[in-house]
């Protein structure tokens, strides 16, 4: 099994039952036009940043992306993104508890430069990074780049050699050769290694069964979004996803998920408020966009009832959605939990807001049911 024992001080292995983390505080989660909609500025992913780790979140989770969805139009928000490293290295100083995630586009980048990123920010935060890591898709990043988007599951490949390389530099004793299929390196070495022994925990964010696969064979947490919206079904999809990592891997691997959360006083003021921004304010160009280019490099054809169920979930802000009171969101967190999932994303469209009312009233709700224990800053 992974050995997760030198990771004392990263919340994302504590004792409770469901880990809570923010989802893409830097960039605009959804796909809405609403005037009120999220702004990733600085100070305003700090303070969300900050509000989770007072209430002791597990996790904060930016989104790696170099370029939006549409093209030629510079204005559009999807462009907006603020670069992960940069802002995990500024969260990890002024966070205490939280895990603090960055997210590395494979393909665009060398492992010697995320070996030495992820020890700094290891560092920074004593202890409490993690790293997402992912091959790409949106070919309008790789086109900036001038380099190749592989085919769907070849990217795969490339993944699982450019992660062992990464943790061969964050945990090798000295200087090693490399003359793999896709490094060729001489006297490489990473110093400081990771204050975390064994490297920094690893999450791969994949929904293909060749994903899944990558996933459970080389990442701590496969963050995924079961099919469908009914959470029984999601047990057998979990089930399968810790099995695989289990009996073929011999691997104890977490599964987590993302979600869009409203929460309002009545459920009718929190479907209401769903309407209005992914319905009366939905940013139709960029779904449009962003379905035709998921349908091109992931396989998925047009008019299929997946990519469907993808463009309702992306109108809402991606993942499954958690909309109503208080008391609603902790029923959904638990049948969440009941299927097998281990930590929830999520994303809002004012995170302030949606973490102070979260806060206030789910947090309790989820103590009283047994899935956290309070939390005390002092822990
Ligand atoms: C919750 C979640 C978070 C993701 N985060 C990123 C990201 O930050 N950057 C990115 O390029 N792709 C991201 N992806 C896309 C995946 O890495 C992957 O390309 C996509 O889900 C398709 O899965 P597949 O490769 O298994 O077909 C994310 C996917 C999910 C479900």
């Amino acid at each position: 099994m992974a050995a997760m024992s030198d990771r004392t001080n990263n919340p994302l292995f504590n004792s409770n039952k469901l880990k809570l983390g923010t989802f893409c505080s830097n960039t605009i989660p959804n796909m809405t036009r609403v005037p009120e909609q999220w702004r990733p500025t600085w100070a305003n992913c700090l303070a969300a940043a900050q509000l989770a780790d007072n209430a002791g979140w597990e996790a904060l989770v930016p989104i790696a992306r170099w370029k939006g969805y549409l093209d030629g139009k510079p204005d559009h928000p999807s462009n907006e993104v603020l670069d992960v490293f940069a802002w995990a290295a500024g969260i990890a100083q002024a966070t205490r508890h939280s895990a603090v995630f960055a997210t590395s586009h494979a393909p665009t980048v060398h492992p010697i430069i995320v070996a030495k990123q992820s020890a700094t920010i290891d560092a920074i935060s004593n202890g409490r990074f993690a790293l997402n890591v992912v091959g790409g898709w949106n070919r309008r990043e790789f086109d900036m780049f001038g380099i190749e988007l592989m085919e769907h599951d070849r990217r795969y490949t490339y993944l699982a050699e450019w992660v062992e390389t990464l943790r061969k530099l964050w945990t090798h004793p000295g200087e090693f050769d490399q003359d793999s299929e896709f490094f060729h390196m001489k006297g490489a070495i990473s110093r400081p290694q990771p204050v975390q022994k064994g490297g920094v925990p690893i999450m791969n964010a994949a929904l293909s069964p060749v994903g899944i696969r990558f996933s459970a064979k080389h990442s701590d947490i496969g963050l995924t979004t079961p099919h469908g919206n009914n959470l029984d079904e999601w047990r057998l999809q979990v089930d399968a996803y810790k099995k695989m990592a289990r009996e073929e891997f011999g691997r104890d691997i977490k599964i987590w998920t993302n979600v869009a959360v409203v929460q309002r006083e009545t459920q009718k003021e929190a479907e209401d408020y769903l309407r209005r921004y992914s319905e009366e304010w939905m940013d139709v160009e960029v779904l449009d966009s962003l379905m035709s280019t998921i349908s091109k490099e992931n396989n998925i054809p047009m008019g299929s009832p997946q990519l469907a169920f993808m463009r309702t979930r992306m109108a809402v802000g991606a993942g499954y959605p958690l909309v109503g009171t208080a008391q609603k969101l902790a029923e959904d967190l638990e049948a969440i939990s009941k299927a097998g999932i281990d930590g929830v994303i999520m994303t809002w469209v004012d995170y302030i807001d949606g973490l102070n009312r979260f806060n206030r009233d789910v947090l309790p709700l989820l103590e009283q049911a047994g899935l956290r224990k309070p939390f005390s800053k002092t822990a």
